[in-house]
This record gives structure tokens, C-alpha cells and sequence, in this order.
């Protein structure tokens, strides 16, 4: 028998990469590779790129130029390593980074991962490989399930892919263009897999889309079914405990998808509702299809639905033709909702999109300055958002042992980490917590006996707003 091939994948960007990235090493097993966390020993290094990071292709070329010393390195010690290149990146560039990086043996867009084997097998013999067109078939069809152990490995929690591509256009983003027009896999798909993963000791699921509200994959009935009512379906799989969806764009959100918050207990009260701007001016600029006052109704409507949940946002600061006024709209918005949390970014152009033509550039320093004004009130709200935690008790799903002996870690319904003493025997399960203290971002407790009241948790909007 040969020994097992090491594959190293390199994974930046959003979560949907990471589950990418899963998806390309169940691929790439029945071939004998085996996964390593050791760049330094794989025979085939993958770059899983994202294109939402600034200057993206120029950090891809760079990483490319220390692969071809790892690779020539490898040569010498008298192994061969192939290196391949998959994403958004690779969807944006094509056959322009062989061009560039002679060293790329197989080019490999996002919508082609169920093609590696044949790809690499291509590569081998005619030395190179590119795939970056949209195939005809859906590529979840053709992607094997991951083994068991496999599953095991990763963890109690999992995401599962229910939607790709965007059909937005938001003036600034080149997803709609690198992952392509928004699709949505069938009900009975998304279940297979979801008993799969909790047949395999999965309790908690991410539902993961560019646009995941969006959702309208067919249903067993023949019809489009909505997110919140894949939503429903899911929390009846046996095993399953927890809930979750991302990223969602406020237009889409549908009220089933509200009821779904109001009637389902798995689904957790945290939701990441990127806004970008608090400004109309500028969200009609993003083409955002949504003004501050839609999106302020669609806050409501989840805090009416469920009393305890608590919102995440992305913002960019520095949007072409921002005004100072434009700015201290998006630091009222902030004020007014109160966020658990939230990414922040200073507007770089993609090249391709419209926002990139836009000539009306906001000074690097206004954007320095902006940036990290909005950050510290962000922040401050996410801190106090976390110290509400003191003294109240919450249930935690526990994940894995954690660095310091004798502890495990997991998450509450708002993502914070939680440590405890206890035994192992706990991953898996969701516990009540009692909360005694605050370490940078982890909450630190002690088992509890009781279940946690439900008005024992705190949203955002009920504390109060530093900055
Ligand atoms: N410049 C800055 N931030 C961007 N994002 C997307 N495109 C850009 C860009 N051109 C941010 C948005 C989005 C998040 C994933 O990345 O806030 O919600
Ligand atoms: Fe990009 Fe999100 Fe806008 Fe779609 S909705 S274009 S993914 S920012």
C-alpha cells in the first residue's frame, strides 16, 4: 500500500471557507491524502483564498513566492509538492495566476471543489489545470460526505452549507461576482446531511450562505421553502440542540424567519445583521436596498419576536463621498441599537466593482480616525455587553478541554466563550453556568444545578451605552 499523501490547506476569509476547506479534504481522501497542520510536510498545499480582504491577489502572489521556495526546498530533500490555488482569489484571477506564479499547479474556483481529484490528476499529467467556469451541476451532489471519524474530529459544532452566491450587488463587493448568482440546495439535502453530522456527535449548527436568508431551496412539497422554515425542520433532528445562521442581509429577512426566533428554543437569540453605513446617503450609494429606518423595523421585529436576542453588524467607514455627518450617522445607529459585537472595515476598492469607479476617495487619515472611533464604541458596548453576564446564570454547549488544565470551554447562546472546571465528560452537552467573572473576552464560571432564568440573560438594548 502506499503511505497517505499530507495535504495542508491554508484557509483566510469567512466561514464559508472554512467549511470549504473541510469539503476539499473529505474530497481529497478517498485519494489518500490525509490532512496535516504542517505546511512543511504536505505533498499538496492548498491556498483557499478570499477576495473580500484588501489587496487579496497581491497577498496570494507573496504567499505563492514562499510556497515556490518550500517547493524547491522539497525538491531538494528529494520530495514533490503540488500546490494549488482555490477561492475567491482563484475565481477573480484565473489563468492569470499561472501566468504570474508558474509554480500553481491546479487553479480552482469555488464552485468546482468536487472536480480536485480529476483537476490534480490533470495537472499531473499535462502540468497544469484550471477550472474557474460555473458548472451546469450543483457540486453539493457530487462532493462525498465526510467519513465519521472525520466528523468526530471536528468537533461538536459544525456549519453546513445551505445557499451560495449573492444576488445584491452591493456597489462595494465582489462576491456577487467571484461565488455568482444566489442558490439555495433542496430541504431533503441539507437534512441528510444535518442527521449525519448529528448521528456523528454534532449538536450545534451553523447554516452558512453570502446571503443565507435568502434561503429558498426546495422543499419536500415541491415548493420553495423559506429559512425559517428549513429552520423548524432542523431543530426536529434528533441530537440537534442549537441553531444558528449567517450572514443575513436585512432586506430578506422574512417573518418566518422571525416566528422561527419566537417558536423554535434551539434557534439562538444572535444574529449577524450587517448594516455597512448609518448613513441613507451612503447605503443608497452601496446600493444597499435598504434604508437606516428599514433596518431599525427589522431589529424591532426580531426583539418583539424574542426579548433576549442580541445583534452582530459589519460596517465600512470611509465609503466614497462619506461626510463627516455621513459618519456620525453610522456612530448614532450603533448608539441606538447597542451590538454584542461587530466587524469594522475601512473601504478598499475590488477591482471590478462599481464602488471602485466612484472618484470621491475619503482621506486615509479621516479613515484612521473613523475607524477607530467606531471600533471604540463597538467595543465598549461588546464589554458591557459581556460584564451583564456577571452574576447571572446561562446555558453553555461545551466544546473541548481547554489550554488550562482541568477546564472545559464553551459557548453561550451569544457565542462567549465560558470556562468551567469540570470533567470531560460534559462536551457535548448544554449546561446551565453560573457566570463569575470576565477574562479579556471568556466568561469564567461554575456548573450550576438550576436551570438559567430566562430574564437572567441580558440583551444589549437593556445595557447601557458607553462612548
Ligand atoms: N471594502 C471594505 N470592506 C468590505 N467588505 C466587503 N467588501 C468590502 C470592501 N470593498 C466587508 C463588508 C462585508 C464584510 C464581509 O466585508 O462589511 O459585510
Ligand atoms: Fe456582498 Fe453581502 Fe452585498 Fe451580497 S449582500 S453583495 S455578499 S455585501
Amino acid at each position: 500500500m502506499t503511505p497517505p499523501r499530507k495535504l495542508h490547506i491554508k484557509s483566510y476569509g469567512c466561514q464559508m471557507n472554512v467549511y470549504d476547506a473541510q469539503r476539499m479534504v473529505d474530497t481529497l481522501a478517498p485519494e489518500g491524502f490525509v490532512e496535516t497542520a504542517n505546511a512543511e510536510e504536505a505533498d499538496l498545499v492548498i491556498l483557499n483564498t478570499c477576495h473580500i480582504r484588501e489587496k487579496a491577489s497581491e497577498k496570494t502572489y507573496s504567499e505563492l513566492g514562499r510556497l515556490r521556495v518550500a517547493r524547491e526546498e522539497a525538491a531538494r530533500n528529494g520530495r514533490d509538492l503540488r500546490i494549488a490555488v482555490a477561492g475567491c482569489v482563484a475565481q477573480a484571477e484565473g489563468e492569470e495566476i499561472i501566468r504570474r506564479a508558474p509554480v500553481v499547479d491546479v487553479v480552482v474556483g469555488p464552485q468546482s471543489y468536487h472536480h480536485l481529484p480529476q483537476l490534480l490528476a490533470r495537472a499531473a499529467r499535462n502540468g497544469k489545470a484550471i477550472e474557474t467556469e460555473f458548472p451546469a451541476e450543483d457540486k453539493f451532489t457530487f462532493l462525498p460526505q465526510p467519513k465519521s471519524d472525520a466528523i468526530r474530529a471536528r468537533g461538536v459544532s459544525a456549519f453546513v452549507t445551505v445557499q451560495e452566491g449573492c444576488d445584491k450587488f452591493c456597489t462595494f463587493c465582489v462576491v456577487p461576482y467571484t461565488r455568482g448568482a444566489e442558490v439555495s440546495r433542496p430541504v431533503d439535502k441539507v437534512v441528510d446531511d444535518v442527521k449525519r453530522l448529528a448521528d456523528n456527535g454534532v449538536r450545534e449548527l451553523t447554516l452558512i450562505g453570502q446571503n443565507v436568508n435568502a434561503y429558498h431551496g426546495e422543499g419536500p412539497d415541491g415548493r420553495p421553502w423559506p429559512l425559517g422554515k428549513l429552520l423548524h425542520r432542523l431543530a426536529t433532528v434528533p441530537g440537534i440542540k442549537r441553531l444558528r445562521y449567517s450572514t443575513s442581509h436585512p432586506r430578506d429577512v422574512e417573518d418566518s424567519l422571525i416566528e422561527a426566533h419566537r417558536d423554535v428554543p434551539a434557534l439562538m437569540p444572535f444574529v449577524h445583521l450587517p448594516v455597512q453605513s448609518g448613513s441613507d446617503r451612503i447605503l443608497a450609494a452601496m446600493n444597499r436596498k435598504h434604508t437606516v429606518r428599514d433596518y431599525i423595523e427589522v431589529i424591532d421585529r426580531f426583539r418583539h419576536a424574542r426579548q433576549d436576542i442580541a445583534f452582530s453588524s459589519d460596517f465600512i467607514v470611509g465609503f466614497p463621498g462619506e461626510s463627516a455627518q455621513d459618519f456620525s450617522a453610522t456612530l448614532a445607529l450603533v448608539m441606538q441599537i447597542g451590538y454584542a459585537g461587530a466587524y469594522s472595515f475601512k473601504y478598499s476598492p475590488r477591482p471590478g466593482t462599481p464602488a471602485a469607479e466612484m472618484r470621491e476617495m475619503v482621506q486615509a487619515s479621516d479613515m484612521d480616525e473613523r475607524l477607530a472611533r467606531l471600533q471604540e464604541l463597538i467595543d465598549s458596548q461588546q464589554s458591557a455587553f459581556n460584564r451583564a453576564a456577571i452574576g447571572t446564570t446561562v446555558d453553555v454547549l461545551f466544546e473541548r478541554a481547554a489550554r488550562n488544565r482541568g477546564q472545559i470551554v464553551g459557548r453561550t447562546a451569544y457565542l462567549q466563550p465560558a470556562h468551567v472546571m469540570a470533567s470531560s465528560d460534559i462536551i457535548g452537552e448544554v449546561l446551565p453556568v453560573r457566570i463569575e467573572g470576565l477574562e479579556r473576552y471568556s466568561l469564567l464560571g461554575e456548573l450550576a444545578t438550576t436551570a438559567p432564568a430566562q430574564s437572567a440573560r441580558t440583551a444589549p438594548s437593556q445595557t447601557t451605552i458607553g462612548a
